[in-house]
């Protein structure tokens, strides 16, 4: 497929239709680097923060929630896909709302948190533009956005090194996925410029590694509200 015709929507079409296998693939501890790495290093980088509100921004099925309740955290979780919705509820630790980036990024989050949260869950173009846009109004100052994703010079594989469409793939996830998503690359000066352009400054860079292959398994950005663009954040 031409990466002009992937988009933001094809992303949840794949989403509702992998609910299932991925909850499996999350709670059986299919994928090594999350077992190895990113789960503990987003943990970490949350609690870092010492929160006592999150807000978990693209939830999946709520595992986050209930590393996070289980260290007495109080937790928010939001994402799109009904059916992981309904998960995350049955297996408790946290409240879990349906919502969209685009829902949130127009209002729809009821409140303030001291930490708002996204694992692995920015793939997207506009939708994530969209959110980081709206942190002004999800973060109760001093409040953290933590993100953890693909770290850019792991994930370019073979392509050139700038922003673009990319085509998905489950390799290396054992399970029965259909329909993989395409995401949206970003190189690191990107996801720099994406929360400096919207009034975040960047606190701290994390680059977990991977203790086989000493080669970064993610990258984390912790940013806060930039005081001086953001005066009237209730403290
Ligand atoms: C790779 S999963 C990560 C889930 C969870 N954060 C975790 O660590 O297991 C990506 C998640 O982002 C959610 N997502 C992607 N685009 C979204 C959107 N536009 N609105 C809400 N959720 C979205 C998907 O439904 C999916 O649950």
């Amino acid at each position: 497929m031409n990466s002009d015709q992937f988009s933001d929507a094809q992303i949840l079409n794949s989403w509702h239709a992998n609910a299932a296998p991925w909850t499996l693939a999350v709670r059986q501890g299919q994928i090594d680097s999350r077992l190895v790495v990113t789960d503990r290093a987003i943990v970490e980088a949350v609690l870092s923060r010492s929160p006592r509100l999150v807000l978990d921004i693209g939830c999946g099925e709520g595992w986050l929630a209930r590393a996070l309740a289980a260290r007495g955290v109080r937790v928010l979780g939001i994402d799109a896909v009904p059916e992981l919705i309904e998960r995350a509820q049955q297996a408790g630790g946290g409240e879990f709302r349906l919502g969209s980036y685009e829902q949130i990024a127009s209002g729809m989050t009821p409140v303030r948190a001291d930490v708002v949260v996204c694992n692995f869950a920015l793939l997207g173009r506009e939708s994530v533009e969209g959110l980081i846009r709206s942190m002004p109004r999800l973060l109760r100052a001093p409040a953290t956005l933590v993100i953890q994703t693909l770290h850019p010079l792991i994930a370019c594989g073979e392509h050139p090194y700038r922003d673009g469409w990319r085509e998905g793939s489950w390799a290396g996830i054992d399970a029965a996925f259909t329909a993989p998503a395409p995401w949206y690359f970003r190189t690191l000066e990107s996801w720099l410029r994406l929360l400096a352009d919207n009034g975040l400054r960047l606190l701290e860079m994390r680059e977990p590694l991977h203790p086989v292959t000493a080669r970064p398994a993610s990258v984390i950005f912790l940013a806060a509200l930039d005081p001086a663009l953001h005066p009237a954040n209730d403290v």
